[in-house]
């Protein structure tokens, strides 16, 4: 049996990771594993400008740990008022790595994200010419969409017509959890991609919500049915170039997700990889959770994969506590429910 696996050191293509203290209590747990990662902008206020991005990299930089060498991919949050130059100015003096589009009341703070998509295709159009990455949130907000339909539904209603206008546009399917999303992603060609977070390759909506509501499993989008689970792990284990990982690592306090209306996230940076590599070395694919988690990112992002490397290996379980402190509050660290036999040695 592997008992040891070498691999570039992995990159986090989805992340948030806030502000202020809690930022401080959780930045370190991606830093200890993750070389780079692509920050979210839904703080409130939303990370709207390349001023508002310049400063919010300037204080990750500042409250990352010393020797790290951990890099933020910073972000801007699509609006109906983000202007084409100043998308085109921050691309090229490389302020930013990606947009990122949340469909107006999709998820956590996205009420300032986008209604009418045809008040984006000027920026969505400058985007595809200097080859801008679009990360988009792929769930449609219409009430009578039912909650499990969502990702399929955008889909067909809104990413396939953006598609076809702007056919040079560059898309990432973030946290793809639906047979009809890897497939999209299968059929798109180079230009689209799909990130799969850890928790979505071991929750089905049976752990949500059989025997009882686990409000620690909800997220979004939300985990679906087994046949769904089975293809996202098909997906990732495969080695194809157009899925990698996006932890997607979503920390609120256990105040805010313990609440008759509880906030939709999974705190998954401290055990992200021994989620994986558990994931993959039950697929006997073990040999390619380094295409996922390290090289098929800075692929499409046009990125040099990291020179140094991790090691993980077989060992006791990962030591990792079940929650953190915050001056917030207690975050609830992911439990996969299952035993997880490694983790990442030194770290
Ligand atoms: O589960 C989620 N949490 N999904 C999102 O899209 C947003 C995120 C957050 O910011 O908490
Ligand atoms: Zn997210």
């Amino acid at each position: 049996m592997t008992r040891t696996l070498t691999l570039r050191r992995p990159d986090d293509w989805h992340l948030h990771l806030r502000d202020g203290a809690m930022m401080h209590a959780v930045l370190p747990w991606t830093a200890r594993h993750f070389a780079r990662a692509i920050i979210m902008p839904n703080l409130v206020p939303p990370v709207v400008t390349p001023a508002d991005a310049a400063a919010y990299r300037d204080r990750i930089l500042a409250a990352t740990p010393r020797g790290s060498g951990f890099r933020p991919l910073m972000t801007l949050y699509l609006t109906e008022e983000t202007q084409p130059r100043d998308v085109r100015a921050a691309a090229e003096i490389g302020l930013i790595a990606a947009v990122k589009l949340y469909p107006a009341g999709a998820t956590t703070n996205s009420a300032s994200g986008v209604k009418d998509f045809s008040k984006v295709r000027r920026v969505l159009e400058t985007m595809a010419q200097v080859g801008l990455p679009l990360c988009v949130h792929g769930e449609v907000t219409d009430a009578e969409v039912d909650i499990f339909d969502r990702e399929a539904a955008f889909l067909d209603r809104v990413l396939d017509p953006i598609r076809r206008d702007l056919p040079e546009l560059r898309v990432v399917l973030e946290h793809v959890t639906t047979t009809d999303g890897v497939a999209y992603v299968r059929e798109g060609g180079d230009g689209i991609a799909g990130t799969i977070t850890a928790h979505h390759l071991v929750l089905n909506r049976n752990h949500l919500l059989a025997g009882g509501i686990r409000p620690h499993y909800y997220c979004l989008p939300v985990a679906k049915r087994e046949t769904h689970r089975r293809a996202l792990v098909g997906a990732a284990t495969s080695g194809e170039a157009s899925f990698f990982l996006g932890t997607d690592s979503a920390p609120h306090t256990d105040a805010a997700k313990l609440q008759p209306c509880g906030c939709a996230g999974c705190f998954t940076a401290p055990n992200a990889l021994s989620v994986l590599a558990e994931v993959f070395e039950a697929e006997g694919a073990l040999d390619r959770l380094e295409a996922f988690a390290s090289l098929n990112g800075p692929a499409f992002y046009r990125l040099e994969p990291n020179a140094e490397t991790i090691t993980l290996e077989r060992a006791a379980p990962e030591d990792v506590p079940a929650q953190i402190d915050t001056e917030d509050g207690p975050v609830t660290v992911f439990d996969p429910g299952m035993a997880l036999h490694w983790r990442v040695s030194g770290g």
